[in-house]
């Protein structure tokens, strides 16, 4: 049998992984560290593991970043959990919480090399408001010359992301409520970012609850003279299974690009499937993508030079209206590109899609779970990597996440017009 570990995904060598953590731009690389336990493909006490970057396409594994060592993060159950970085006075800071005896504090760790992290004298920074036993996972950024940080809350019946100011790294005032997730989105918000895209401001978390998505946006406008959110919209920024705790920073063009953990907690009521344990490694980070804001909506599509690997022609040929395609041999790293004008159906193995062109919405049922992608209509694009199948609908209005054993063929069912199918792969995969 063939691994399931995808190849141009990002995992861990050995062990487990999870969330994206401290993903950041600093001295010429990029770096994504992660929530990750080396000794076991199962979650454990939580290291951050670190990898770097020139393109964002390749990636390169550093030793570990963060070791729970201290007796604010010895939790065997804990650890050092999610995080952010940010570079300040040319210095990369990482901003982590801390879990010890039922507490989450938020904590700091600092590098000039951007490899050998130092936690600081100061740690714990941060403690949580009374009453307030989930606290955690820190994004910090600036707004101008104002450090900022956001945490996702709760106290069991709020479910807040507050918002607090830096006087220094070291020193956080709070600045109050940023948001309060109602009621039908979920409850607890891990992982919350908060960032402008276009002439908006986005908060993105990923909310707990068995129906909720994996992540999702806030869309509105800020003012940070009065510190106040006004929300506009929200959407999923995933509309598949396997799309949980994102990340964003600014690139070395400016432009934000995210990293999301290709997984789920059982909590969301979906299939989980984090990879195989057998092989000794669990998890791997969904494409990085670059965000856009247009017509109301993000856009997120895999960074520039993912799309660009495939260049290897497989099958370019248009399918008659009404027409049953089953493809079998196109190897395990491919792009396929569909091209339609009425309604279609594709199949892989259990999972199933229908594009429906007059309401303009996919509909994605995988397990026995259903959820609905809105379209533009036209264009959907499939890269499958191994174990992972991410679809983005016309360049990055919507897409779906979703991870698989099944070496089934992919099966399209056409509509009443021709469709046209182009699968390229990978030059020197095959
Ligand atoms: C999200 C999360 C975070 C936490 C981390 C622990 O997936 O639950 O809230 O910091 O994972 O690994």
């Amino acid at each position: 049998m063939m691994t399931r570990r995808p190849f141009l995904h990002y995992s861990a060598h050995t062990g487990w992984m999870n969330d994206p953590n401290g993903f950041c731009f600093f001295n010429g690389k990029y770096h994504i560290f992660y929530q990750h336990n080396p000794y076991a493909p199962k979650w454990g006490q939580m290291h951050w593991g670190h990898a770097i970057s020139d393109d964002l396409v390749s990636w390169k594994e550093l030793p570990i970043a963060l070791t729970p060592d201290r007796w604010y993060e010895d939790d065997p159950k804990g650890g050092c959990f999610s995080g952010s970085a940010i570079v300040i006075d040319g210095i990369l800071y990482l901003y982590y919480t801390a879990t010890a005896g039922g507490h989450q504090r938020q904590c700091v760790a600092t590098s000039v090399d951007g490899a050998v992290f130092t936690k600081a004298e100061q740690n714990p920074i941060l403690e949580a408001p009374p009453g307030f036993e989930d606290f955690r996972d820190p994004k910090v950024f600036y707004i101008e010359t104002r450090l900022f940080m956001v945490i996702g809350a709760s106290d069991q019946t709020e479910h807040v992301v507050f918002l607090y100011e830096g006087k220094n790294p070291y020193t956080w005032e709070e600045r109050g409520v940023l948001y309060s997730v109602p009621q039908k989105v979920g409850t607890m918000p891990e992982c919350p970012d908060f960032f402008p895209l276009g002439d908006k401001w986005v908060l993105v978390f990923s909310p707990i609850g068995e129906n909720s998505h994996g992540v999702v946006a806030v869309i509105g406008t800020f003012d940070p003279d009065t510190c106040s959110f006004a929300s506009e919209s929200i959407q999923p920024l995933d509309y598949g299974s396997h799309y949980y705790a994102f990340q964003s920073t600014l690139g070395k063009d400016r432009e934000r690009y995210a990293f999301a953990w290709a997984g789920q907690w059982p909590w969301m009521g979906h299939f989980v499937d984090h990879g195989p344990d057998t092989e000794g490694w669990r998890g791997f980070l969904n494409f990085p993508r670059k965000l856009r804001y247009a017509d109301g909506r993000i856009h997120s599509y895999p960074a520039g030079g993912i799309k660009d690997l495939f260049t290897d022609s497989l099958i370019d040929r248009s399918l008659e209206p009404n027409g049953d395609l089953s493809l079998t041999s196109l190897g395990d790293v491919y792009l396929m590109s569909i091209t339609y004008s009425s309604s279609f159906s594709l199949r892989f193995g259990s999972t199933h899609f229908v594009v429906d062109s007059s309401s303009h919405t996919a509909t994605f049922t995988h397990q026995d779970r259903t959820s609905i992608a809105p379209l533009k209509g036209g264009l959907v694009e499939i890269f499958v990597d191994r174990m992972s199948t991410e679809i983005f609908f016309d360049g990055g209005y919507a897409s779906i996440c979703f991870n698989r054993y099944e070496d089934d063929a992919v099966t399209i069912s056409n509509g009443t017009e021709p469709l046209e199918l182009s699968v390229s792969g990978l030059p020197l995969h095959r």
